[in-house]
């Protein structure tokens, strides 16, 4: 049985907490190092461009999936067609794979905020600081068990909602405060470089690998094909306007996301001179260089403290709602309690989350394809199973379901206008799945070297 669903009040209040699950670490850690990496303002323009249609697309489709079952996404393709419950399988595996390795990055933010709180901003920002950290699987591992225990905490004592509280009014400090930081990288020496290389689309940094790199963290950051959004429409209040809704998430994901890149993209231009090989730094990319933003601003402790807080209250809101639907879902299936479903998911993901913490030092012999292990589960999830969930909702919606169904929760009955209904139908029965096949099977032969572009 389906427990009752808490919905809320407002719009607002969706809103809010459906952009708090979306913020974070994708948009401050992995956004600006994909942006740095794959062709700046090209792959800027790129993700723009998906998040506006097939983003959009995808984000009312499973959000009204979710409005109209009331249900989460494990259980809700069942609902709707008994042959597409498999469907609901995929979308939950899949976070429960970002998960564990999340975590691991949230404990690196942790140790980064210890060390500024204690006053090491000068030890934060040298160069071997990162490295060192990768290489000590003791303390690796030890953060990475840090942070998950704060979810498990969080869950536990059921304050999720206080957390979610707390975070819409920090979230605009950390707005604040970001557009501080950003100012100071981009008034750094040689950093005008950086804010041309991250807003000038140029051809030649055109790449399939850009619009790969686009896709995947278009699913990543906006939480979409696995199911999350699922989850949140089915929260969602009958008489709100879900277009205008989906809009909203996406305007506050990409505003943050693209400062996220003003604050660390001019930075690195600012400090390698223009070295290129700078930009290809990779998942290391914020850690190593805001430290030295932070660095060269007055009151660096303060600064570095305050970012690494927020950030860390950022990462978890979007860690929590996803423990959270993994824990709700096995208590369900298992007929278990709360508190050992919460403890069961919390050492799963420890257990899991050793494996990339310690690709990076006792592991870091152990490659798959090319891939050190967090960049392996990276890449499966965002560049190979999110691609097929995208490309199956496609189908289920477009030739199963029927779009009729979708425009029928979109308007809820005539309240509303499905303004955007004709790009709508064309995404999701045409464009997104032909697009979909092309960008999977390159990045599959990418992925495991058989070409390479
Ligand atoms: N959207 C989240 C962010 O930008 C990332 C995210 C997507 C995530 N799926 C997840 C985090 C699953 C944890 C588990 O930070």
């Amino acid at each position: 049985m389906e427990h009752k669903r808490h919905k809320f009040t407002s719009s607002l209040g969706f809103v809010l907490t459906a952009a708090g699950s979306a913020v974070g670490l994708g948009n401050i850690w992995r956004f600006p190092y994909l942006a740095a990496k794959y062709g700046g303002g090209m792959f800027l323009l790129v993700y723009i461009i998906l998040v506006l249609t097939f983003g959009y697309s995808l984000m009312v489709a499973e959000n009204s999936i979710g409005r109209m079952t009331g249900r989460s996404g494990l259980s809700a393709f069942g609902q709707l067609s008994k042959k597409w419950e498999f469907l609901g399988l995929l979308v939950t595996l899949i976070p429960m794979i970002i998960l564990p390795y999340y975590n691991v990055i949230g404990g690196w933010v942790v140790k980064y905020m210890l060390a500024y709180i204690t006053g090491a901003h000068t030890a934060a920002a040298g160069d071997t600081f990162f490295t060192d950290m990768l290489a000590n699987p003791v303390q690796l591992i030890a953060f990475q068990v840090i942070f998950t225990a704060l979810n498990v905490a969080v869950i536990l004592r059921g304050v999720q909602k206080g957390v979610e509280k707390v975070s819409t009014v920090l979230m605009p400090v950390l707005i604040l405060l970001a557009v501080i930081i950003a100012v100071f990288s981009i008034t750094l020496d040689g950093a005008m470089e950086g804010v041309k290389y991250f807003f000038i689309p140029s051809f030649e940094h055109f790449s399939i690998q850009s619009v790969l790199g686009a896709m995947g963290q278009m699913f990543y950051s906006l939480s979409l094909a696995m199911g999350i959004m699922i989850a949140y429409g089915s929260y969602m209040p009958k008489d709100s306007d879900l277009e205008k809704n989906v809009g909203r998430i996406e305007i506050f994901d990409t505003g943050i996301a693209i400062l996220a890149g003003l604050m660390i993209i001019p930075a690195v231009f600012a400090f390698s001179h223009g070295d290129s090989a700078a930009l290809q730094k990779g998942p290391g990319l914020m850690f190593v260089t805001l430290p030295k933003v932070f660095e060269s601003m007055p009151a660096s402790t303060v600064v570095g403290s305050m970012f690494f807080i927020l950030v860390l209250f950022a990462a978890l809101t979007s860690s929590i709602s996803v423990m959270e639907t993994v824990v709700a879902s096995l208590c369900d299936r298992l007929h278990i309690s709360r508190v050992k479903s919460t403890l069961i998911t919390g050492i799963g993901c420890i257990a899991v989350g050793a494996f990339p913490a310690l690709g990076y030092n006792v592991l870091s012999g152990v490659h798959i394809f090319r891939f050190d292990i967090l960049d392996f589960m990276d890449f499966v999830t965002n560049s190979v199973l999110m691609p097929v969930a995208a490309f199956l909702t496609c189908i289920f919606v477009g030739y199963v379901l029927g779009l009729d169904k979708i425009a029928e929760e979109v308007t809820d009955g005539g309240k509303f206008k499905f303004k955007r209904q004709k790009l709508f139908n064309v995404m999701i029965r045409y464009i997104a799945p032909v697009l979909l096949v092309v960008i999977l099977i390159s990045s599959i032969l990418e992925g495991v070297g058989v070409i390479k572009f």
